[in-house]
């Protein structure tokens, strides 16, 4: 049994000039000590997946279809009371500016230890060693404890984010943009610490991020993400090497070098479509300089193209040979 499977989730948002259908048939699975890059742009439906799997979507969210097999357990089917159980105990989401929601006038120490009481049935006494022996796993002397945020960088803050999100021994951590409000070196080393706490503790990982490059080393396999639906997906290796989906083309294009310079060469033409109003067929075919009538009439199927290699174009078979 696989640690996570998604299968066909839909996610969908309904407001008051529509229904926008952020994660739309996403479907993607995650073993036990396996790391997913899951890339696109800004309103592809990176965030909204990740808030489906803990069930911490805002109200005008709703999961309309699929299942989110977390050990077997569909956590689409939980309640509120039933999730809670799941959440942070095993699995827990770092999220961009997470560290800005710690609590500037309360020790770091009785933070980390009121969220483990909170989630296991442990004394605060008990939780403070544990709070201790957590900040040593990212790498930080444990009389820090007794320091109050603002004594600490923002990438020591959101060292402590990850000490919380470790903090129930989770079996999956899910990071939303972790790193990027720091700068590339102490992103480095974050992405580094959490890699280590991988392997060491087996962990899943799932990285969100709209910077394919920072995903070469992190991570074993990598999921693009269009308009609400996942594009292409392939070993890391795989993926670079032979990208097939004209998005994803565009998107390793866009980084000249993936292990040096880490600025974009290009942007990609055009701009993913208004999620009110997609266009029928292929949500790329407006800014992919490959399509014809089929991909303007027909949404591409999603074929296996290679061993665990997806991939939805109708031309994906002329990709490969044009390569
Ligand atoms: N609360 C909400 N109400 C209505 N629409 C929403 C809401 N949250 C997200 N959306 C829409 O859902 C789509 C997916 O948004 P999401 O935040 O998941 O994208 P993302 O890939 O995480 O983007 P970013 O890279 O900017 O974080 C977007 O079109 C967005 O406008
Ligand atoms: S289906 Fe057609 S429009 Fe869509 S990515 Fe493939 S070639 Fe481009
Ligand atoms: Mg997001």
């Amino acid at each position: 049994m696989k640690l996570l499977e998604v299968k066909n989730l839909k996610t969908y948002f309904n407001i008051s000039s529509g229904q926008v259908k952020a994660v739309d048939d996403v479907s993607f699975d995650l073993d036990y000590g396996e790391s997913l890059g899951l890339v696109g742009e800004s309103g592809c439906g990176k965030t909204t997946s990740a808030l489906s799997i803990v069930q911490l979507l805002p109200k005008e969210g709703k999961i309309y279809g699929g299942e989110i097999l977390l050990e077997g357990v569909n956590l689409a089917e939980l309640n509120d009371g039933e999730m809670q159980k799941y959440r942070w105990n095993d699995i827990s989401l770092v999220f961009q500016g997470a560290m800005n929601a710690l609590n500037p006038v309360m020790r770091i120490g009785d933070q980390i230890a009121e969220a483990i009481v909170l989630h296991q049935k442990v004394s605060m006494k008990e939780a403070l060693i544990k709070a201790g022996d957590i900040l040593e796993l990212v790498e930080m002397p444990r009389d820090r404890l007794m320091n109050y945020p603002h004594e600490f960088s923002g990438g020591m803050k959101q060292r402590v984010m990850i000490a919380m999100a470790l903090a129930c021994d989770p079996k999956i951590i899910i990071g939303d943009e972790p790193t990027t409000a720091l700068d590339v070196m102490v992103q480095a080393q974050i992405l580094n610490l959490i890699e280590k706490l991988r392997k060491e503790f087996n962990m899943g990982f799932i990285l969100i991020t709209h910077d394919l490059s920072i995903l070469t080393e992190t991570c074993d396999k990598i999921a693009i993400m269009y308009a609400g639906k996942i594009v292409e997906i392939a070993e890391s290796e795989e993926l670079f090497k032979k990208p097939v989906h004209p998005y994803t083309n565009k998107l390793i294009g866009c980084f000249p070098d993936m292990n040096g310079e880490r600025k974009l060469k290009e942007g990609i033409e055009g701009a993913p479509p208004n999620m009110l109003e997609l266009p029928s067929g292929c949500l790329f075919a407006p800014r992919c300089e490959f399509a014809s009538d089929i991909c303007h009439q027909s949404m591409p199927e999603t074929v296996e193209v290679g061993p665990n290699h997806y991939v939805a174009c109708h031309k994906w078979e002329e990709m490969i040979n044009g390569q």
